[in-house]
């Protein structure tokens, strides 16, 4: 199978994990990117069946419009019952290095909000140590040199990702050369940078479901 068609795969396996919990006054918290993309192309069948979603990204609230979704904004839902979203790594623990879309920031806050983060993923993003896909942080523009010089401390290669300003109007840069032993760990202390708005490590809010496509079928894994 392509990469596509096992995003594909993941995205409906997704509708058929949150199929059966859907009410009409349901609010679902929904990602970003081209998994995520696929997911809403899905979710759109549905779109009677609940009342609407809350969206990690200003494309996907536009895409989900685009299907007749209604989006909320977060803070007038609280809390979404389910996040669902992708990833560009997930280990066994269903730590995740996300944001290659530059959405982390929206990605976390609304993950945070969220009773059960599904994870939707290809077999490629599967891996035994995040760090291999370069970690992004989300700075104010301000500070990016000096979070980058901060970055460089702790032994990343820090790469500005010229051209990209965040739904939030900050900054990315992306660190290379930066295996992560410990992402809990890691995630605290990039945070605790001044001038880091968020890092892509979704460790201390994992997710609590993992549906990983491969040939082999789509895979349902819990947290280890
Ligand atoms: C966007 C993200 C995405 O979830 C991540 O980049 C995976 O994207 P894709 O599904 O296109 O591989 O974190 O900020």
């Amino acid at each position: 199978m392509t990469q596509d068609e096992l995003k594909d795969a993941v995205a409906a396996a997704a509708i058929d994990e949150i199929e059966p919990w859907l009410e009409r006054d349901t609010i679902l918290g929904i990602g970003t990117g081209s998994t995520a993309n696929r997911f809403i192309d899905r979710l759109a069948r549905l779109r009677d069946d609940f009342k609407g979603a809350v969206a990690s990204s200003e494309a996907s609230a536009e895409r989900l419009r685009g299907h007749g979704i209604e989006v909320f904004e977060l803070n007038s839902v609280g809390t979404v019952p389910y996040y669902i979203d992708g990833a560009d790594e997930v280990n066994a623990h269903l730590h995740m290095i996300k944001g290659g879309g530059a959405a982390l920031t929206r990605e976390k806050i609304v993950a945070a909000c969220a009773d059960r983060f599904i994870c939707i993923a290809d077999a490629s993003k599967r891996v035994e140590r995040l760090g291999d896909f370069p970690l992004p942080v989300e700075v104010i523009p301000m500070a990016r040199s000096y979070v980058a010089r901060e970055l460089v401390k702790l032994g990343a290669d820090p790469v500005y990702r010229e051209g990209v300003v965040t739904d939030n109007g900050n900054q990315i840069l992306d660190c290379y050369e930066f295996m992560i032993d410990d992402p809990v760990a890691m995630e605290a202390r990039i945070n605790a940078i001044v001038g880091v708005v968020t890092n892509g490590l979704f460790a201390a809010r994992g997710a609590d479901v993992l549906l990983l496509g491969s040939d082999a079928g789509v895979e349902r894994l819990t947290s280890a």
